[in-house]
This record gives structure tokens, sequence and C-alpha cells, in this order.
């Protein structure tokens, strides 16, 4: 039997519906914007698989520092044990964080450091004795799959089976010019009820939701009043830090830090599965104590693993040299002027840029996530040799940091080419 006929049998995929009738294509190969499957074809990864490859696959420097690390360390339980590459990660990363930003809590994926965060904010008003039960969230959010994670996400049709096991939260509206009074209004509210704990949202970028951008003043706006009502703000920067949105995190471009920073996909360029929740000192203070019960119990097998330590450490190393900042400046640019060509085709509606992010819906009538719209948009990108992955009708790219010209190139010549035959078809 082939692999993916095996594959097929045995291995159930991530949003994968039971009969979807293509096999996964066998992939046997990666370097840098690359991806080569069995029978030797070529895709360019406009997508940096799943959003979490900063330097392009197989990075040499990287595999490197995994391989030592593979070599000397390759895991230790992280109670009551630590190792070099951990710490030095930490200094590493502290050093790029807000100057609020005191302690982190390592885990292994963006889900698990959502519900860090979320448990970090609740318990510390536990230990504190003080009731507060309410979480605030957006609409259009999404967070993650895990049963906390998905609670404090919009409502729609992956969390609907689950509807009756997820907690009550408060959704805003996206907090953009046009929603301000009632973003401002709702928060109010909830604000007046004495019970708010906190506030998570997604600065910038609502990503899985649909790559919905949006400026950060409103949003600093809800931050600010959420602190001077004692309410912890949790900034989810899963798929926005490590310079996706320009700067280091998109919460470097809110005029108020957040308390709760979570990361994940680009920690380790998109090598090891890494989740980090860093926080400030009033949730450290918090959890000070001589009391037993007010530890925070909560912990992963692979928390802390010291090659996804190390990988983040040389990823670190990476986003800082002058060639990763000067390919950053030439995604921006291109992505900028391929936006500008997008604005004059009609099919296209809303093209939009974020840092090293380009986005636009194509027009149809038929827009959610299950329309075969969808289907065929992803298999002509297929066909033009490129993975991307719409989110319904929307196309966006967020490539690695390494993608050639000649590929970005590419991916605006077989954009217009696949418009072009939607035109034809519809
Ligand atoms: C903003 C945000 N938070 C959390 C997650 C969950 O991350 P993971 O898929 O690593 O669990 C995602 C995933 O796309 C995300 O976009």
């Amino acid at each position: 039997m082939s692999i993916a006929n095996i594959d097929k049998k045995n291995i159930w995929h991530p949003f994968s519906h039971y009969h979807e009738t293509r096999k996964n294509i066998v992939i046997s190969q990666a370097k840098d914007e690359f991806l080569y499957d069995e029978n030797g074809n070529q895709y360019i990864d406009s997508v940096a698989s799943w959003w979490v490859n900063l330097h392009g696959h197989s990075n040499p420097y990287i595999a490197e520092k995994i391989a030592e690390q593979a070599q000397n360390l390759e895991h230790v339980i992280f109670a009551g044990f630590t190792h070099e590459p951990a710490v030095t990660f930490s200094e590493k990363l502290l050093e790029l964080l807000p100057d609020n930003q005191e302690k982190l809590f390592f885990s292994d994926n963006g889900s698990t450091s959502t519900e860090i965060a979320l448990k970090l904010a609740l318990q510390s008003f536990v230990n504190r004795g003080e009731r507060k039960i309410k979480v605030i969230a957006l609409e259009g959010a999404y967070h993650g799959d895990t049963l906390g994670a998905m609670s404090v996400s919009s409502r729609g049709l992956f969390t609907e089976p689950f509807h009756p096991f997820l907690y009550e939260v408060c959704f805003l509206p996206l907090p953009t010019v046009e929603n301000e009074r009632e973003c401002i209004a709702q928060l109010e509210k909830v604000l007046d009820t004495q019970e708010a704990a906190a506030f998570i949202f997604e600065p910038l970028l609502q990503a899985a939701g649909g790559m919905r951008m949006y400026d950060a003043n409103v949003l600093c706006k809800l931050v600010e009043l959420c602190k001077k009502h004692g309410v912890i703000t949790i900034a989810d920067e899963v798929v926005t830090a490590f310079y996706r949105t320009g700067k280091f995190l998109a919460s470097d471009q809110l005029s108020s830090t957040p308390d709760i920073i979570c990361m994940a996909k680009g920690v380790t360029g998109g090598t090891m599965a890494m989740g980090v929740t860093s926080c400030n000192r009033w949730i450290v203070e918090s959890f000070e104590t001589k009391d037993r019960s007010k530890t925070f119990y909560h912990g992963h097998s692979f928390t802390g693993n010291p090659i996804a330590c190390s990988a983040a450490v040389a990823s670190l190393d990476l986003l800082e040299t002058s060639a990763s900042e000067a390919n950053r400046k030439r995604i921006s640019s291109f992505f900028e002027s391929f936006k500008l060509d997008l604005e004059q085709n009609t099919m296209v509606r809303n093209a939009r840029c974020l840092g090293h992010i380009l986005a636009f819906e194509i027009e149809a009538e038929e827009s959610n996530y299950l329309s075969n719209l969808r289907d065929w948009i992803y298999d002509r990108f297929l066909e033009e040799g490129i993975l991307m992955r719409p989110l319904g009708n929307t196309i966006c790219f967020i490539p690695s940091y390494c993608i050639s010209q000649d590929s970005l190139e590419h991916i605006r010549t077989a954009t217009f080419n696949i418009i072009k035959d939607l035109s034809g078809n519809q």
C-alpha cells in the first residue's frame, strides 16, 4: 500500500472531513519556502505551514542546534529540574518582550498558551481572595481548540457540538472605529458588574477568524479601560509574534502593554512544538505565597523541552540578523504593491496588508467555510505549485521570511490567473 493509502486508513488529520475524497499529499522533503512531494512536485509554502515557519524549511542553523541538543539532552522533566537552553531562551525572549513582562511559562502549542494565560488570570484573583468570574473576548476570535480556548473563541461551526460545555463569555464587537461606541458601552456594562477577571484578544489581527485586520486605537481604549478596572489583559500573539505584523509583537503597537502575552507557532521558527505564556509582576505576585493551595498546578510532559528551547534560541538569533530584517522589509513592500494591484480587480474585495501578511476576499455568492469555492481555490493554487489554505473565500499569504522574490512574483502571477479563471467560470 502507498504512504497516502496507509495514511488514509490509519490517521485522523486536523480539520478534515471523514468523506474527503482527496488523499493527503505526501511531502518527502522541504527546503526554504518549498515543499516537495513524493513525485518530485514542488509547492511554494505561501502560508508557512499554518503560519509557523519563519526562516524557511530545513533551516541549516536551526537543524544544527536541534541535532546538537538532541545528542546532549533531549528531554528532562521540567518540575524540579531545569537546563541551559531554557534559561538562555528565557533571557533572550524577555529582553525582546515589553518591560512589564517578568516570567515565562512554557507549554507546547498555541491553545495551551492561551489556556495557561486564562488559568493564570483566573487563579490570580482566587489567590487574592477576589471573586472575579467573567471573561471578556472579541467576536470573531479564535484562541485554540481546547475547551477553555474554545470558550473564548467565537461560536460557530467548529465549536457547535460543544456549546453546552463552553463557559459563558462576554463578547465585544471587533474594536474598529465604527464599533467604538458599542464596544466601549458593552465593556462598561461588564465592568460595572465588578466581576470581570480578564480580557483576551488577538491584537491587530484576527487570524483564523478570516485575517481580519484592525488598527490599534480602539483596542488601546479597551485595554486601558480594563486596566483602570483591574481586569487582566491577555494578548494572544500566537500568530502575530516574531515580527509577523511588522514589530516584534503586535502589542508593541499598543500604547498600553498587556499583562499576559501568549506566543506559539513561530517560537521555534516553526520546527518544534512550543508555546510560551509570559506575565507581569501582578500575576507573579499573586502566586508568591507560602500557601501551597495557591500553587499554579499546571504542566505538560514536554514543558520546557530542551530541543524546542534550543530551536527557539536559534530562531531568535536568526530573527535578529540583518538578512532577516531586510527580507521582512522586502516582503512588506512587495505585499503593499501586490495589494494595490489587487485593488484594481473587480473580483477582489477588501485587499489588506499588515506587516508580512496579505489577505483579500474573492467576490462570490457562497462565502462560508464549507463552500465549494474554497476547495476550488485551494486546488487551483496547488495546480499553480502553491500551497495556500483559504479561510472560506479569504485568500491569505503569510510566507516564511526567506521567501525569494521569484516565488513572490509567482504567487502574484498565479493569483491573477486564478482570479481570471474564476471570473470566466462565474
Ligand atoms: C490567535 C491564535 N491563538 C491560538 C491558536 C491555537 O494554536 P495551536 O493551533 O497551536 O493550538 C491559534 C491557531 O491558529 C491562533 O490563530
